[in-house]
């Protein structure tokens, strides 16, 4: 099995050095390495690695690493399974030997770093930071206190909840809100990142995702923009995958047992395109509504508070005429464009015309969408 053949293929694509330069070398005792991801990003949850059997992860390692010279703070790539995740050597016996049958391979995994929140951006978005959506706030207030003490809860527990409302009303920002307040584990998934390039990979990479989080419970998996992967089935036709990804996530999402804190949240656009099956499954579905006016004014001027340039503004003004407009679009849209309306001007004050200026820009952007759907 161990042919010289693939012992000089593996040496000739991984280490550079030469079957000569190896002759005079020693074999390896002992080789101590640790997982230390990706040299570049992946995008599924987080980088960590779990070893589930050290004596099978040893043959497997010493089976693609046979014959490769290992020097101490170098490091060694894994072939197979996660093609290019780097372990660095932090011991070798001796130093700058060979990898051989006899070899010892063991693994040390980080401890601290395994148990940091994977994957949740550091954000300083807090609860309060969300104006309105009283209901998503209730509901993660639910959360909060269940996550605190499970046990009180026992079959009344939360366990799915579908976020869904027009884009840019705040969806994604209380889940970033929701990761900093608790000190659970969040796995912040965007749906697209769960599609994989072969057959089975989808459901995989959504098995592991919900079995990292039972493991890692109590727990929240929150899955953006669920749309993407979970189509309705008049659409499943049109995308081959989708109905390996819709199955896996109602097998997964049953799966989770009772008592396991395991808290799925979805956030849609459109729950309507959703699988009626996967939408089944969500106990509650909390919209998030655009801003009243009173919202808008908070969101105003908060957003203000963080501007570069002064500003003279007639805020009632703003607030009535971005009426229909999302937390995102008033923020974007109306205030930065704004903003950038002052700066190309030289001025050191927003002004309401540059207000007004990005209010008229935002119109003939919308007419011309619109315009293209007529
Ligand atoms: N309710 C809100 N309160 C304050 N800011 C908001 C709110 N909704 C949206 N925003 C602003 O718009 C941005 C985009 O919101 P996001 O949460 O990504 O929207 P969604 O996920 O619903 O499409 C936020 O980062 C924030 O600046
Ligand atoms: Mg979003």
């Amino acid at each position: 099995m161990k042919s010289d053949n693939k012992q000089l293929e593996i040496k000739s694509t991984n280490q550079k050095s030469t079957k000569k330069e190896n002759e005079n070398k020693e074999y390896a005792k002992l080789v101590v390495v640790k997982p230390v991801g990706y040299p570049f990003e992946f995008n599924l949850m987080d980088e960590n690695i779990e070893i589930t059997n050290s004596k099978l992860f040893e043959e497997y390692a010493r089976e693609q690493w046979l014959g490769l010279v290992v020097k101490e703070k170098s490091h060694l790539f894994d072939q197979k399974i996660i093609p290019d995740y780097g372990f660095e050597i932090i011991t070798a016996q001796p130093n700058n030997s060979i990898i051989a049958e006899t070899t010892k391979i063991k693994v040390i995994i980080d401890e601290v770093k395994n148990k940091t929140k994977p994957n949740i951006i550091s954000s300083n978005i807090h609860l309060s930071d969300i104006i309105g959506q009283e209901n998503a706030k209730s509901k993660v207030k639910v959360i909060t206190k269940y996550l605190e003490n499970p046990q009180d809860f026992g079959q009344w527990a939360p366990k799915n909840v579908l976020f869904y409302g027009l884009p840019g009303t705040g969806k994604t920002m209380l889940v970033k809100a929701l990761a900093n307040e608790l000190e659970v584990q969040l796995y912040l998934i965007k749906a697209t990142s769960l599609i994989g390039d072969h057959v089975g990979d989808s459901a995989s990479k959504i098995h592991d995702l919900f079995k990292k989080a039972s493991e890692n419970s109590p727990s929240i998996i929150f899955i953006d923009e669920i749309d993407a992967i979970a189509l309705h089935r008049s659409f499943q036709s049109l995308r081959g995958d989708v109905s390996e990804i819709v199955n896996s996530l109602l097998t997964e999402m049953d799966g989770i047992i009772e008592n396991k804190s395991v808290i799925t949240i979805a956030a849609t656009n459109n729950p309507t395109s959703l699988d009626y099956a996967v939408r089944s499954r969500f106990e509650e579905e909390i919209e998030f509504e655009l801003p009243n006016d009173n919202e808008r004014l908070q969101i105003i001027e908060n957003n203000l508070k963080t501007m570069p340039l002064d500003y003279n503004l007639d805020l009632l003004k703003i607030v009535k005429s971005t009426k229909g407009l999302s937390g995102r679009d008033i923020k974007e849209k109306i205030l930065k464009t704004a903003l950038h309306n002052a700066i190309a001007n030289d001025s050191e004050i927003i002004t309401m015309s540059n207000i007004n200026y990005a209010i008229e820009s935002s119109k003939i952007k919308n007419t011309d969408i619109k315009g293209m759907f007529e």
